[in-house]
């Protein structure tokens, strides 16, 4: 696999970051997964401009350009002859010469950036959309910006962990009483032919996807409504989903052992799917 380092492509066995990245040290980093169907990019620039908010939000600067940017996304797709998979890409506030909390000047310490390919035949068609997945509810217990795709996943990978140890594929996380979103995920219910997600704020992560799955169901004239559900009104869903751009709309048929339904997808999760892959590629 050829991946990208500060300016160089290289094979990934010769790619290299030094000890002091503060991504490494402190988690002091961004990053984006953009996902690639028929060797094409989806959302390139719903990804872009959060990129840029999540770095401008963290006071950091940005050591490449938005056009610079798509033209290493579409070189590595080609490089890898990527058809269908992710790029992922991440920008830390570089590596200073020692470990300090205070942040580094960037004028002498550049930020670091690298971005790989991930290989995913059959991301579109993938058969665990048509089974739908188990969440259990965890705790929400991260930090108060989620909105910034910051690369402190240590909680999500313990509630990813959480679930799998209760047999189930992923964790809905709640704050207050009310679902936040899932581990990497945006999280919705189904009610009648009701569409209801946590409204945007500082507690979830603005997905790109939820962004084009919201819109895509208005265009369907289909009901949307953005406000906090607990896990009691979801347990009483007719049905449930997830989104991210990893998995684009994947339904939810269990929630803490309890089947939703008769415990298969529904028609509405497997119908925004469709309009989704549809209509972005
Ligand atoms: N995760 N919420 C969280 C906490 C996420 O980590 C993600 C994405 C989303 C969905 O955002 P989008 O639709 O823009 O992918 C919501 C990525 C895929 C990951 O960490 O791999």
């Amino acid at each position: 696999r050829t991946v990208y380092v500060n300016g160089d492509y290289l094979p990934e066995t010769e790619a290299k970051v030094s000890i002091f990245d503060r991504g490494f040290l402190m988690a002091d980093g961004v990053y984006e997964v953009t996902s690639v169907l028929d060797g094409k990019l989806i959302d390139f620039d719903g990804h872009a401009v959060r990129l840029q908010r999540s770095l401008d939000e963290l006071d950091m600067a940005s050591p490449i350009t938005k056009d610079d940017l798509l033209e290493v996304h579409r070189k590595l797709v080609r490089l890898n002859g990527i058809e269908e998979g992710m790029i992922y890409l991440q920008i830390t506030r570089g590596a200073p010469d020692d470990r300090d909390f205070a942040f580094p000047d960037p004028e002498t310490t550049p930020q670091t950036i690298v971005l790989f390919t991930q290989n995913k035949p059959g991301l579109a068609d993938n058969p665990a959309a048509k089974k739908g997945m188990k969440v259990i509810s965890i705790d929400d217990i991260r930090w108060g910006r989620r909105d910034i795709k910051t690369v402190q996943l240590l909680y999500p990978s313990m509630g990813k962990m959480m679930a799998k140890k209760a047999g189930a594929d992923d964790a809905w996380m709640v704050q207050d009483g009310f679902v936040t979103e899932g581990t990497s995920n945006n999280a919705y219910i189904v009610k009648g032919n009701k569409i209801i997600t946590r409204e945007k704020s500082n507690d979830i992560l603005h997905g790109i996807t939820r962004a084009a799955v919201l819109r895509f169901a208005r265009e369907a004239q289909m009901e949307v409504e953005e406000r906090n559900f607990t896990i009691e009104e979801a347990r009483a869903a007719d049905e449930a989903f997830i989104t991210s751009a990893s998995t684009f709309v994947m339904p939810v048929v269990e929630i803490d052992g309890v089947p939703l339904g008769d415990g298969t997808p529904g028609r509405v999760a497997p119908r925004l799917r469709e309009i989704y892959l549809d209509e972005s590629r």
